[in-house]
Formats: C-alpha cells, structure tokens, sequence
C-alpha cells in the first residue's frame, strides 16, 4: 500500500452485506501445458498456429505456466485477500476429443487447483467454455453444427460429476457473442470463419447448449447457476435515423441478442428480422426456446467499455455484427486503453440499471472488469499502473451507484488476475492486477493490486 492508493480511493464506497470480490482468469489464457496430461488441441491452438492469425504470432502454448505454478497464484490471490476466484475450464483437457474417452488427469488438475483455492479461503467460480473448443468438435462443423450444443452439455455433466460436491458457482459460457460473432462473423477469433450464416448457427447453438447444460447440472443439484454475457452499450453517433439505426442494429446483436431469449424464451423481433434480411437466419426448432429459457440463478456481467456508432459507410466486410457492414465505431474524448477502448463508468452504470429491467430478479455479478495499459516494471522494481487504479476506482464507484439506484449486484471480479494471452492481440495487452515477466515468468502486484486490495480489506473491516 503507498499513500498514493489511499489518495485515490473512492470515498464512501459502500458495498452491501455479503458482496464478493475477486478477480477472473481463463484457462488458454494463463495455463500454458498446451500439450500436457493428455490434453486435446483446442480451436485456440489452431489458430493462433496459423501463421498471421495473432499479434506477433502470439500462441497459449506456454502463456503464464499457471498449469503448474497454480499454487503460488493462488497463494497471490490470498496476499490480495480474494474472495472468490472465477476460472474456466479446458475442455480440450477433460475430453481431448470433444466427446468420447474421458481424461482423468485433466479433471485431477481441476479438482487440485479448487482445493487449493477452496483451502485459501476463496469460493470457487467455474466457466465451463472460456472459447477453446475441441479442435475436433470443429473438424464437425464446431458451433456450427447442433450436436456440438449435446456434446457441451455432456461435457457440463462430467465436469458437474466430478467437482460438484466443492464448487459453488457454475458458469456455463463466457461471452457467446465472442465465440458466435468474433469467431465466425468477423473471423477475428478462433476458428476465423468469416461467414454470416454460420455465425446466426452457433449463436442459436451455443444458446441452446446453454441451456441444455444448465438442465443437465440442475438436475445434479446444481443451485447457482449462471452464465457470463458481455455488453457494450451503443449509442448513436447524431440523432440521424441512419445513426439511431445503426446503435439498434449493433446493440441487438451486442446486448440484447443473447440475455433476451434467457430471460423471456424469445429472441429481440427486430434482431430475427435483421439476420434473416442479412442471409444468416437463426435455425430455430420447435422448443429449442424453452431450453434456451431454463431459468439462471445468477447473470454474468462482463464490462470494459461503451461505444458511439454511426452507420451508412461505405460497406467494410467482414463486419463484427451481421449486416453492420455500413457500421463505424466513432473515437471518443478522454482516455483510451491499449486496446483501443475508451473509459465509460457513467455507462456502467447506465448498463446495469437497464439489466435489471431486462433481467428483474435475477441477481448479476460483475463476472469481468478491467482494462489494458502500457504497464512497465520502474526502476523501483514496481508497477505505477495510475490509470488502471483510475479505471478500477472509477467503475467500482459507478457500479455502487447503480447497487444504490436498485440493481441487484452481488460481486465484482476484476479482469484479470495475471497479466496474460489476450487472444488475439497476443501478449501485448496487459490486463493483469499482477504483472508477469513473460521471460522469466516472475510475477510482480501492480499498484493496481495493492489499491484493490485495500478497498478489499476497508470493505472488511466494515469501513
Ligand atoms: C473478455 C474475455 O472474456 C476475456 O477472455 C478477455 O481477455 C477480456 N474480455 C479482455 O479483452
């Protein structure tokens, strides 16, 4: 702690009774051991092989060897007083052909790491897709093709069978619109596909997986279940009706496109239509929406940023949403994280207070948080991450502000633990509260760290 982070934390952070605070990783991310205890090839590992796919050719192969060095990470966790740890699992790693022979070292390695965490004092959050899909589930059309919706649920089962009895928190997708849009509509994802029919297919399947997982762990006894969406708000670059159509465009597919049919059994009207004039209709069957609605317990929430939109532009392909060809991201003033995205807490807040009309009654944890600075260890042998301290300060404070207005937050996770492969753009984007020397593998708590922390330990002594 400097005095620094004393200085810059919020005043009057008032979080209710009971709120956890943690932070989150994935498995391709931080786990390394690629090729280790019988696991699988991943879509991710296919990927980011091909030559061009990522920043500077930047693969998971080794990422920040947490497959092994779990038990000091943990034993960071626990330095920064962590109540709860969220983490995915691999399934490459349980079913390293998808489906089929079981690998039992894979689930050994999960029931160590939550024992470790559980033994630390942490709760144990488990996402069973953090997006590394069997490579040979791919090899059959991937979410393309319906089984793969049977198979994740299969896959949820065996996990559930063998890690129910000591983890409370089951997650079943993170971020469906990444694995849907950025994987097959923009190809900016694994598995790179740049097809909209396809990316309308594995909407509809991994929602359908969804559900069909949560059945299958409900009636295992499952009691908090949940799944982890990403929003980014969208709002209209003028008042044009091209501007104003283009924000309902992408905010369909963005934000409403995925928790609607969860919390109503429907899809948005206007997103159908959408998708259908664009050539890539959602291959609904009959009761496929009752499975999609099986009820939650909880909502994930992943936010980092809201964006400004305008449309009518010469048509750019492939475009992130479907039929959004025309559709441009405008710059904002203020501040600008590495990874391009400009800093909106006021729009947290905003998020959070229209989720609990989506949603009303169903209790959101803020499932990721986070944000990506030029971090560099200073001749101290520190990390003076002001602005990721700003940002975390920042967000925190706005979220209280929508728990203040009414909605039911319950935890916040911060993104990410450890600094870490941030797909795509590789090892260039640090998102870490603790930094990680990708040389030596040797890991250092940013100030960032320290000032999280210290809202952890003022939250529990009750100040
Ligand atoms: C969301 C994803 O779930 C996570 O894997 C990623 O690293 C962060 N956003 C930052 O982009």
């Amino acid at each position: 702690m400097t005095s620094t982070d004393v200085r810059s934390a919020p005043s009057g952070l008032s979080l209710p009774p009971g709120f956890a605070l943690g932070a989150a990783t994935a498995a391709y991310q931080i786990e390394g051991a690629h090729d280790v205890d019988g696991r699988g090839p991943s879509i991710w590992d296919t990927y980011s092989h091909t030559p061009g796919k990522t920043f500077n050719g930047d693969t998971g192969d080794v990422a920040v060897e947490h497959y092994t060095r779990y038990p000091a990470d943990v034993a960071l966790m626990k330095d920064l007083g962590l109540d709860a740890y969220r983490f995915s699992v691999s399934w490459p790693r349980i079913l390293p052909a998808g489906k089929g022979a079981i690998e039992q070292r894979g689930l050994d390695f999960y029931r160590r790491l939550v024992d470790t965490i559980s033994e630390a004092g942490i709760a144990p959050w488990l996402t069973l897709y953090h997006w590394d899909l069997p490579q040979a589930l791919e090899d059959e059309g991937g979410w393309t093709n319906r089984d793969t919706a049977q198979r994740f649920a299969d896959y949820a089962g065996i996990v559930y069978d063998a890690l129910g009895d000591r983890v409370p928190h089951w997650s079943t997708l993170n971020e469906p619109m990444c694995s849907s849009l950025l994987g097959y509509q923009a190809g900016a994802h694994a598995p790179g596909h740049t097809d909209s029919a396809e990316a309308a297919k594995a909407v509809h399947h991994l929602l359908l997986g969804h559900g069909l997982a949560t059945q299958v762990m409900r009636d295992k006894g499952a009691d908090h279940l949940g799944i982890t969406l990403n929003f980014t708000p969208m709002s209209p670059a003028s008042d044009s009706a091209v501007d104003v159509d283009a924000a309902r465009r992408q905010d369909g597919q963005q934000n409403r496109m995925f928790i609607t049919p969860i919390v109503t059994g429907e899809y948005p009207a206007d997103v159908v239509e959408d998708l259908a004039k664009a050539g890539a209709p959602l291959p609904i069957q009959d009761g496929d929406l009752e499975v999609i609605s099986t009820p939650v317990d909880w909502l994930g929430v992943n936010y980092y940023y809201a964006a400004v939109v305008s449309g009518g532009h010469e048509p750019k392909s492939p475009s992130t949403f479907i039929g959004c060809e025309d559709v441009r991201e405008e710059e904002q003033d203020g501040p600008t994280t590495t990874m391009g995205w400009s800093v909106n807490p006021d729009s947290f807040t905003e998020l959070l207070g229209r989720l609990s009309a989506i949603a009303p009654g169903l209790p959101m944890f803020i499932t990721e948080n986070g944000s990506a600075w030029p971090d560099q260890v200073a001749e101290d042998g520190q990390v003076h991450d002001q602005q990721r301290v700003d940002y975390l300060h920042a967000h925190l404070a706005a979220m209280v502000t929508a728990i203040e207005a009414g909605a039911d937050v319950r935890g916040y996770f911060a993104w990410s633990l450890l600094d870490n492969y941030e797909w795509a753009r590789g090892y260039e984007q640090r998102f870490g509260l603790v930094h990680v020397d990708y040389e030596t593998q040797v890991r250092t708590p940013k100030d960032s760290a320290h000032a999280y922390a210290e809202v952890i330990r003022q939250y529990k002594a009750g100040a």
